[in-house]
């Protein structure tokens, strides 16, 4: 694989791509546009089950659109922030984040520190054991920079022994690319 020609979002479905099975039961904790929701739906097929969340009613409706023109009946909507994931879903065996604001729509909403971590700790109580949580942290402009650093140092601090986390960043990269995190469990 070449990455001259990859971004965040590319590499994260070449990452979910790689380790989602079929049957699997999924979180996609930011539904936005639907695109991540349309791929986790194709990958889990239709014997699996998709979660999709998103605090804003143009989102879900935006996904609700993708999936039905793309025919997929797996997925449950639902309209609340992603940090009450658990009083919806018992066990995932992924959940994916992809941060910031609706593509195309008022950019004043968007994720924001303290819930994002609280998601991600939500996250990591919900996967199974060998599970695995996707994040695309997004920062630039005047949004984000915040969020960045409190997920950084959140994921930095998880007990090195029960998780592995990865973090992929372009560095060379003009302007603020944003960064992939993969965290998983690690199996006894
Ligand atoms: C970058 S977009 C997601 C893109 C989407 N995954 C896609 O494929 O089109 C970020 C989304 O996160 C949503 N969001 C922000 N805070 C949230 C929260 N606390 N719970 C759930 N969704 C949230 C926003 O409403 C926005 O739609």
């Amino acid at each position: 694989m070449t990455y001259y020609d990859k971004n965040t979002i590319k590499l994260c479905h070449c990452h979910l791509t790689s380790r989602i099975k079929e049957g699997y039961t999924v979180i996609d904790a930011t539904s936005g546009r639907g695109r991540d929701t349309l791929l986790l739906s194709k990958l889990v097929g239709d014997r699996g089950k998709v979660y999709a969340f998103d605090i804003q009613e143009e989102a879900i409706e935006s996904t609700r659109q993708l999936l039905e023109e793309n025919g997929r009946k797996n997925v449950t909507l639902i309209l609340d922030s992603h940090e009450k994931m658990r009083n919806y879903v018992k066990e995932a065996q992924c959940v994916v984040f992809n941060f910031g604001y609706l593509p195309g729509s008022d950019h004043k909403i968007f994720s924001h520190a303290d819930t994002s971590v609280r998601a991600i700790g939500e996250a990591l109580e919900v996967i199974s054991d060998d599970g695995f949580v996707c994040i695309c942290s997004y920062y630039g402009g005047d949004t984000g920079f915040e969020e960045k650093e409190a997920v950084m140092e959140y994921l930095r601090g998880l007990d090195q022994m029960k998780y592995t986390v990865m973090m992929l960043d372009f560095i060379n990269r003009k302007g603020c690319p944003p960064i992939l995190y993969v965290v998983e469990k690690n199996r006894k």
